[in-house]
């Protein structure tokens, strides 16, 4: 049998309760309109951040020169660099790992540009619960200011393979 179009006058305006439905999911739909665009400016969101076009390449190229030119020592092998305040860091996502350690001043405002070397990667400070996707193709950039010192691990919250629970990193913040 195939599908029959309904009968003529199907169709029936909505009456008593259900008229007050959809009148009530209306209202809400308005209500959320107008929240999400006053969220973006007024709430505790995460940031938007800007976003630019780069090849992998190109940008391995850029976090290669960042680390020669401002790296200040050495964790368990991967480069420490402190990020020159007011200036631009490099924060490389790979299978599995974060490149390099970036050194920040508490205080100080920073532009974090992250773009990732091959898959889809997620970027979660903790305990700041800040997250946001790494993508490759795209220089996703952040204006940052640390408020707090420590040590704050970064570990990797969308899957991206065998390694996937151990893609972690690290960004250290002094006074
Ligand atoms: Cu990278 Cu999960």
């Amino acid at each position: 049998m195939s599908i029959t179009s309904p009968p003529p006058g199907w169709f029936a305006a909505p009456t008593g309760s259900e008229r007050m439905w959809v009148g009530l999911a209306l209202c809400w739909c308005m209500v959320m309109t107008i929240a999400m665009p006053y969220w973006h400016f007024y709430g505790k969101q995460n940031p938007t951040g800007e976003a630019y076009r780069v090849t992998p390449a190109a940008f391995g190229e850029r976090v290669g020169k960042f680390v020669e030119q401002y790296k200040v020592g050495e964790d368990s092998g991967v480069p420490v660099v402190e990020v020159p305040p007011g200036g631009d860091g490099y924060l490389m996502a790979r299978m599995w790992n974060f490149y390099p350690v970036l050194q920040l001043k508490k205080g100080q405002v920073y532009r974090l540009h992250m773009s990732s070397m091959d898959l889809q990667h997620g970027f979660s400070l903790q305990p700041l619960n800040m997250n946001f996707q790494i993508l490759p193709g795209y220089d996703h950039v952040l204006t940052i200011r640390p408020t707090s010192s420590g040590v704050f691990p970064i570990v990797c919250n969308e899957f991206c393979g065998i390694g996937h629970h151990t893609m972690t990193g690290r960004i250290v913040v002094v006074d």
